[in-house]
């Protein structure tokens, strides 16, 4: 298969997106004019899951207002970008409106021809139609997060994509879901709890998934992996198709309740003042969030 292909199911992967717009009470997806954005209310406190796709620059300059006043409406705090590192125009008109880089993570696909299926001989005890809550707990318990993804996922209703959760020593331990479109399996939420990592959860999961996204036709895969997915996907046979950042824009009222809790008042003292001439400092924040994986704003209150 050519890569033309496997690209193409990449651009085009927008299940997981559309599927959030049925995430609990207030959730939308809007698609003004080549682009595409989620509005999950449920859980205001995570970009990942209040997540905006473009197909132009051009397009999502003239998006934005109705994307800003759209999040804001919804109280919503925190919603990401997703930018290809080339595009420049899009970068600097962002991080012109308070975006920063939030994460990089790699897009990864391959054809699903040939793929073998795993051996069902009961030495790993897994379910398909997992309950979608439980699916969100483990993913929050593999990130340190507490109650997102539980929040978000168990919002979703059923008959919407396949769920599958494995075990280790009867307690549920791993997780993923993938959502087809045209041919094409996007696995999502891949996650073990920490306890239970290198048991080969995941690879048994992800091998069995993709065994039934073949047997419904599916033809390509595709997935965005973190850093620590990786090795994971190569061994499966992945390939790399090119990194794609996240530029989160985290509000005010957030940096306020951090303020709160540490005693530092971030809108009207020195930090304060300091915050504006920051702000735009592309260069200042990639720094930052490189060496302590946190966005500037995020640390300023608590300096
Ligand atoms: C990534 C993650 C799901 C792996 O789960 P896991 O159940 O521990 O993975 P497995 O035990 O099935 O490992 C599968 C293979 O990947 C390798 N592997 C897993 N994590 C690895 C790592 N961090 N570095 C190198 N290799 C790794 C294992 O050695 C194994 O290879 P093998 O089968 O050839 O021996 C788990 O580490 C996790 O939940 N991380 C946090 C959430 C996350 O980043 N999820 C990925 C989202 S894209």
């Amino acid at each position: 298969m050519d890569d033309d292909r496997l690209s193409a199911a990449i651009a085009n992967s927008t299940a997981f997106i559309r599927a959030l717009g049925a995430a609990g009470e207030g959730a939308l997806t809007i698609e003004p004019e080549g682009v595409l954005a989620v509005v999950v209310p449920v859980c205001p406190e995570r970009s990942i899951v209040n997540s905006v796709v473009y197909g132009d620059a051009a397009s999502l300059e003239l998006a934005y207002p109705q994307l800003e006043w759209m999040y804001d409406q919804a109280g919503v705090q925190a919603w990401t970008v997703w930018v290809p590192p080339s595009d420049r125009r899009a970068l600097g008109f962002l991080s012109a409106r308070g975006h920063v880089l939030d994460g990089e993570p790699q897009t990864m696909a391959m054809s699903l021809e040939g793929i073998a299926t795993p051996p069902d001989d009961g030495s790993v005890h897994w379910s398909r139609g997992a309950d979608h809550a439980l699916v969100g707990a483990i993913n929050d318990a593999a990130y340190g997060w507490e109650g997102s993804f539980e929040r978000v996922l168990g919002a979703l209703p059923e008959g919407v994509g396949e769920w599958y959760v494995a075990y280790l020593e009867d307690e549920p331990a791993a997780a993923l879901i993938t959502f087809d479109e045209d041919a094409n399996c996007d696995v999502n939420m891949v996650a073990t709890l920490p306890r239970a990592q290198g048991h080969g959860l995941a690879r048994f999961l992800m091998s069995r998934a993709l065994a039934d996204a073949r047997d419904r036709s599916c033809e390509t895969t595709t997935l965005v992996a973190t850093a620590a997915g990786r090795p994971l996907y190569e061994r499966l046979g992945y390939r790399p198709f090119g990194a794609v950042q996240m530029w989160e824009r985290r509000d005010r009222g957030q940096a306020t309740i951090c303020s709160q809790q540490t005693d530092t008042n971030f809108e009207d003292g020195p930090l304060g003042q300091l915050h504006p001439l920051v702000e735009h400092d592309l260069a200042l924040q990639r720094a930052v969030h490189r060496a302590f994986g946190h966005d500037l704003q995020e640390l300023l209150p608590l300096v």
